[in-house]
C-alpha cells in the first residue's frame, strides 16, 4: 500500500505536537527563530508574582528597560492619542504591546507572532488581532493603513534578507504620515566586550546591521530618519524612528 510522506508527515505532526515538537524538512523554518517557552515564563512570572512583560525585564534585560523606550516613544510624541491603528511585529510575550496600548488607546492593534503558543495567549489577554504570521510578510494588513508599525528586539536577530523583506513590508502597510519604529544593532552597540561575551556564552543568533544602509534604504522608499535613541543596556540595540513621507 502506498502512504504519501505528506500524509505520514501530517499525521506525526499532529502527534508531535501535543508534546510541543514538529517534523520540519532542512531550512524550512530558517526565517523564523525561536523565543522562550510560553508555559515556564507564564508559570515562572505567576511564582515571581510579576507581569509576564516585567518577569521578562528582571530576567533577561534590566527591571524598567520595557517602559523606559516605551518613555521614549511617548516623550518623541509616537505614542499618543493620534494613534488609532498599530501593527506590531514579533510582539512575542507583549510587554511593549500591553504598554503601548495604555499609552495610545488604539482602535486597531494588529499582532504578526509566530510562536502559536504567544500568539494565542496574547489574543486571549489583550485587544489585539492575530494575523496570520508567515515570518516575512504582514499580508493581513492593508497597504497604508497603520499609524504606527513597529518590532522590537526582533530584527537584532533575524536573517538579513527577512529583515528587509518586513522592513518593505513596514513601508507598504504603513499611512503617510506613519511612525515607523524598530530596533537593530548598529555599528553603534556593538564592542568587542559584547563580541566576546556572545563567543563566551555561545549566542550566535545576533545579527548587526548596517545603520546608514537601512537608514538609504528607507530614504529611497520615501520614509526619513525622525530620531534614533539607544535601547537600555545591557542588551544595547539602537532604535531608529522614521516617519513615511506624507505626500509620497
Ligand atoms: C527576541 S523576541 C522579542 C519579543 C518581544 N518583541 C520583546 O521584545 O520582548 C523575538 C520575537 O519575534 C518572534 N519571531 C521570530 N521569528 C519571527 C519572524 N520571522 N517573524 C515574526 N516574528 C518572529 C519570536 O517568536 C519572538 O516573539
Amino acid at each position: 500500500m502506498f502512504v504519501p510522506l505528506g500524509a505520514i508527515r501530517r499525521e506525526l505532526n499532529n502527534l508531535l505536537s501535543h508534546a510541543g515538537f514538529q517534523l520540519l524538512r532542512p531550512g524550512e523554518r530558517d526565517h523564523i527563530r525561536s523565543y522562550v517557552p510560553f508555559k515556564e515564563t507564564r508559570d515562572g512570572a505567576r511564582k515571581a508574582g510579576l507581569s509576564v512583560g516585567d518577569y521578562i525585564d528582571q530576567k533577561f534585560h534590566v527591571p524598567g528597560a520595557t517602559q523606559s523606550t516605551i518613555d521614549q516613544m511617548v516623550g518623541l510624541g509616537i505614542l499618543g492619542p493620534k494613534i488609532q491603528s498599530v501593527c506590531e511585529i514579533g510582539p512575542g510575550t507583549g510587554r511593549y504591546l500591553e504598554k503601548a496600548q495604555r499609552s495610545c488607546a488604539p482602535c486597531s492593534y494588529e499582532i504578526y507572532e509566530t510562536d502559536r503558543e504567544w500568539s494565542d495567549w496574547l489574543s486571549r489577554t489583550y485587544r489585539v488581532t492575530a494575523r496570520v504570521a508567515d515570518g516575512t510578510t504582514l499580508r493581513g494588513t492593508s497597504s497604508g493603513s497603520v499609524d504606527l508599525v513597529h518590532a522590537h528586539k526582533v530584527f537584532v536577530y533575524l536573517p538579513f534578507a527577512v529583515t528587509f523583506q518586513y522592513f518593505s513590508e513596514m513601508i507598504r502597510v504603513a499611512r503617510p504620515g506613519a511612525w515607523i519604529v524598530f530596533d537593530i544593532i548598529s555599528e553603534k552597540c556593538v564592542s568587542d566586550w559584547m563580541i566576546d561575551q556572545w563567543i563566551a556564552n555561545r549566542t550566535y543568533s545576533r545579527c548587526m546591521l548596517p545603520r546608514d544602509f537601512v537608514i538609504a534604504y528607507f530614504d529611497k522608499r520615501q520614509c526619513f530618519l525622525h530620531s534614533s535613541f539607544l535601547g537600555p543596556a545591557p542588551w544595547l540595540s539602537e532604535y531608529l524612528v522614521f516617519i513615511k513621507d506624507r505626500n509620497p
